[in-house]
């Protein structure tokens, strides 16, 4: 069985103050829910205070992207073996990332290997763009990103994936459970296609795109679907609390 898992993206959102009060107020209802696995994932600059007030909980901390190289002379990034010292999960390949930072399917890979190396369990981002999908080119657009991430990596041990399709990103505009169900059946398809059977079983695949408290069921309820990516929604301690909490319901 796949512990389910709802991660939060607050993307660049939150002073470290108001990550702190955010924290505050959903820490101990969060950590009474044991089936679910719950990360959140704060600014950089916020992991370490939020660290510190998780600390003893059963919630996880994420990042929401590194650099590649391990150290060096590479202004204002942040490493993989930082990283490691502070947090447990990494958001990779992030479609703002792909969109604004120009990254491509070769960085997305290497950030997934660097993760990967330095013992951080990834969470790969994949998915298409609404041109890709009105042209019915989904199943081809999410196969080649889930390819070219994992070139050369022979073993994903603590990968997840997150299949996000860019026009449900932020735009309260979701996927249906069906759809996100067959997709990520797919991707369950194409990871033991690269690892065999047991370890796409085995491995966690997440929706994300506008999920809420008000949807998140429909996708929970899906049996492909083991949890969520959460944006916006994770940014309201009400919101967040009810999807975590509904998800526990769901997977019991
Ligand atoms: P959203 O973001 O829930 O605000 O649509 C999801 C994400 O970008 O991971």
């Amino acid at each position: 069985m796949r512990v389910p898992l709802i991660a939060g993206n607050w993307k660049m959102n939150t002073t470290v103050s108001e990550a702190v009060k955010l924290v505050n107020e959903m820490r101990s209802r969060l950590d009474e829910i044991t089936n679910v696995d719950k990360v959140i994932c704060p600014p950089f600059i916020s992991l370490a205070p939020v660290r510190e007030l998780i600390k003893g909980s059963s919630i996880k901390l994420g990042a929401q992207n590194l650099y590649f190289e391990e150290k060096g002379a590479y202004t204002g990034e942040v490493s993989p073996l930082m990283l490691a010292d502070l947090c447990e999960f990494v958001i990779i390949g992030h479609s703002e990332r792909r969109q604004y930072f120009n990254e491509t399917g070769e960085i997305v890979n290497k950030k997934v290997r660097a993760a990967l190396g330095a013992g951080l369990k990834p969470i790969l981002c994949i998915g298409e763009r609404l041109e890709e999908n009105e042209a019915g080119r989904t199943e081809e657009v999410v196969t080649e990103q889930l390819w070219s991430s994992l070139t050369g990596i022979d073993y994903p041990r603590g990968l997840l994936i997150a299949y996000e399709p860019v026009w449900a990103i932020g735009t309260g505009k979701a996927a249906t459970g069906k759809q996100a169900n067959e997709t990520i059946s797919l991707i369950r398809r194409n990871v033991a296609k690269l690892y065999g059977k047991e370890i796409a079983q085995d491995m966690r695949i997440l929706y994300g795109g506008s999920v809420t408290a008000e949807n998140a069921a429909e996708f929970i309820n899906q049996p492909e679907i083991d949890g969520a990516l959460v944006g916006g929604a994770s940014l309201k301690a009400d919101q967040f609390l009810s999807i975590v909490t509904q998800t526990s319901e769901i997977k019991r």
